[in-house]
């Protein structure tokens, strides 16, 4: 019986040694060491021995056991690791492959035009101030000197959402919601980009949505000679330093007095052309001195403080320093249109 107890365990040890996957090593655990194996069997013959002999019998069984489940355990491990280390060889990733190119979106001109012109007004000491787009008759229209009826409610044609609300027409709201924020007290010094709505028909110069960017400045001795000056610097940063600029009087419900600014046509260096219409002026932005009604409206004394304001489209600017001949490239997503904006930030 020893012999036989012996001859298992090299038996065994032999198939461990030779096994090649986690599958045949539990076959030959099941085999050798389940209740129906070998070991099991050859132990049933113990009842034929001597009571002197049972126990050593008894512990060379468990011997045999214990060597045979050592081994198992043994081949066990180096198999799993042999498994893990194929498994990393076989995901290693060569790093001197070159890689693939990564293709990187930009920014689109209108959003580069409109942080530049941010920019260029931090720079003289403005903030930002944004508003809602859905907007309220009061801010968009009434707080502006355009109370309900006003025939210049018909310059902008504007979609309703209710009676009260409606998509922003204008930037202008956002100048009566800062000073109205501000509680009576300037200075202030704002610009607001923003977009607004008009229910237009969309061609090569207009759209039913597009960009405006709206100044405000409030303080005491604010006069209309540092509206011009600001207006002048924005031009030529702007457009280029050989750039001139005129103010024609206009008519704003919400500036006395309101102008528009002209800059001198680049096409044709202000002798006339086809761009500027034979004038060598082209219009670029409305503005002009607070009425008084609104700062009174927005809790300003207007005794006390003075302002002005101005009002622009950046696709109308982008148009010009470009060159692009149609306000609809801006918002149909051409890639080719896009992709001439190309730069490296
Ligand atoms: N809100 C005007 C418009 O959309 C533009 C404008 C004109 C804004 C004069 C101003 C301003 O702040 O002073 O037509």
């Amino acid at each position: 019986m020893e012999a036989k107890l012996k001859q298992l365990q090299e038996e065994a040890i032999e198939k461990i040694e030779a096994a090649e996957g986690l599958k045949e090593l539990n076959d030959i655990r099941v085999a050798y060491l389940g209740k129906k194996g070998p070991i099991t069997e050859v132990l049933k013959g113990m009842g034929k021995l001597s009571a002197e002999e049972r126990p050593k019998m008894g512990a060379l069984a468990n011997e045999v056991r214990a060597a045979v489940t050592e081994r198992l355990e043994e081949k066990s491990e180096k198999l799993e690791k042999e498994a893990v280390n194929k498994k990393l060889a076989s995901e290693t990733i060569d790093v001197t492959l070159p890689g693939r190119p990564v293709r990187k979106g930009r920014k689109h001109p209108l959003t580069k035009i409109v942080e530049e012109i941010e920019d260029l007004f931090i720079g003289m000491g403005y903030s930002i101030a944004e508003g809602p787009e859905v907007e309220t008759d009061f801010y968009n229209f009434e707080a502006l000197n355009l109370p309900k009826g006003h025939p210049a409610r018909d310059m902008q044609d504007s979609f309703y959402i209710t009676e009260e609300t409606l998509l922003r027409t204008h930037t202008s709201p956002v100048q009566a919601r800062t000073m109205e924020m501000h509680k009576g007290k300037g200075p202030i010094k704002v610009i607001c980009p923003g977009k607004v709505y008009r229910r237009d028909n969309d061609d090569a110069t207009h759209s039913h949505q597009f960009m405006q960017i709206e100044g405000l400045v409030i303080g005491e001795n604010i006069r209309m000679s540092d509206l011009k000056g600001t207006l002048q610097v924005f031009a030529k940063k702007m457009f280029g330093e050989d750039r001139e600029i005129r103010l024609r009087p206009s008519f704003f419900p919400f500036t006395e007095p309101s102008v528009e600014m002209d800059i001198t046509c680049k096409i044709c260096g202000g002798k006339g052309c086809s761009v500027c219409k034979g004038t060598g002026w082209i219009e670029i932005l409305g503005a002009g001195m607070i009425h008084p009604n609104v700062l009174e409206i927005s809790g300003f004394d207007s005794k006390k403080y003075t302002g002005f304001a101005f009002g622009m489209g950046p696709e109308r600017i982008a148009m010009l320093k470009y060159g692009i001949d149609d306000i609809r490239h801006f918002y149909t997503d051409d890639v080719r249109f896009l992709n001439q904006f190309q730069t490296q930030e």
